[in-house]
């Protein structure tokens, strides 16, 4: 049987258009309209498509949306005294550093010195340790995608056997807290992992997160398993002409999916979920930071 497929690109848009309503009462009730700011840092390419792509939906959904952009060679002092102007700014409700940062500047130092009240990336280390006791935090934005749309599938995932592919900071280590404190049984493997096929084997629930092209065949899954693939990585493709490219993920998703029951496809899987739950912490942000409700379904 073929694997249901999950459609992360209409499941974003369902995201974004509730997050639209929750910006329409939040203006129309409380006279207050959330604010997204969004700092880039140089002139990386992938870094510039997606803050263009952030700006647009933020515009969108009916929030406020303030770009920095900041020179390559910017002095750490300088970008910690826009931070700390935006931290202090009522009209930002949620602050975004696009990352990698140049090399000069110390990522730990610039991520920690945003209030974490308004760490809508859910990278700041009071945010990493709220998730990990399971306390009310800021989520990061993919794993948090990730995971609505498991609940979404699966009602709960209570009890199931899930393994997390990759240990990053962004990516793994949040989605492990997440899946745990969903009441999964979680493993977490990593290139170092002995006889990583037999581990993917057993879980009902795999996340790919490691950035290689197709590295998860098809024999590797468990009949009926649910695949969710994070990767996001573009290839050579020949067959489309000389020097065509096409994305692909971190699963090989035609074998994978003769096995799986369900799985996400790259693209328009887990991708434009990320900037969908962006925009839901900017929301939950907002309404935490004016003793509001918190809108339903969209935090972890
Ligand atoms: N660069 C790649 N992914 C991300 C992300 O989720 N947040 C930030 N701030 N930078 C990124």
């Amino acid at each position: 049987m073929p694997a249901t497929l999950i459609d992360g690109k209409a499941f974003a848009a369902t995201v974004r258009g509730k997050v639209a309503q929750h910006v329409t009462r939040l203006k129309d009730d409380h006279g207050i309209t959330p604010g997204l700011a969004v700092v880039l840092v140089g002139e990386d390419p992938a870094s510039q498509v997606y803050v263009r792509s952030k700006g647009k939906m933020t515009l969108e959904v009916g929030m406020n949306s303030f770009e920095h952009r900041l020179d390559a060679d910017t002095a750490e002092a300088d970008l910690l005294a826009l931070i700390d102007q935006l931290n202090r700014d009522p009209a930002v409700h949620g602050i975004l550093v696009q990352l990698p940062l140049p090399k000069h500047l110390n990522e730990d130092l610039v991520i920690n010195s945003i209030d974490p009240a308004k760490d809508v990336d859910g990278f700041h280390i009071s945010n990493v340790g709220l998730l990990g006791t399971g306390q009310k935090s800021m989520v990061p934005c993919t794993p948090l995608g990730c995971l609505m749309m498991l609940r979404d599938h699966h009602g709960t995932i209570s009890g199931m056997d899930a393994v997390v592919i990759g240990r990053s900071n962004i990516v793994g280590k949040p989605m492990a807290q997440l899946l745990l404190n969903d009441s999964a049984t979680v493993t977490i493997a990593h290139s170092r992992t002995k006889d990583l096929p037999e581990v993917v084997r057993r879980a009902d629930i795999v996340v790919a997160a490691v950035g290689r092209p197709e590295m998860v065949p098809g024999d590797w899954i468990k009949e009926g398993a649910t695949v969710i693939d994070v990767g996001i990585n573009r290839i050579d493709a020949p067959e489309k002409g000389e020097g065509k490219t096409r994305l692909v993920g971190d699963c090989h998703f035609e074998s994978c999916a003769e096995r799986a029951g369900a799985i996400t496809p790259v693209p328009g899987g887990v991708g434009p979920m990320t900037i969908a739950c962006l925009l839901a912490n900017t929301v939950t942000a907002c309404c935490r930071a004016n003793g509001l409700a918190e809108p339903e379904g969209l935090t972890a």
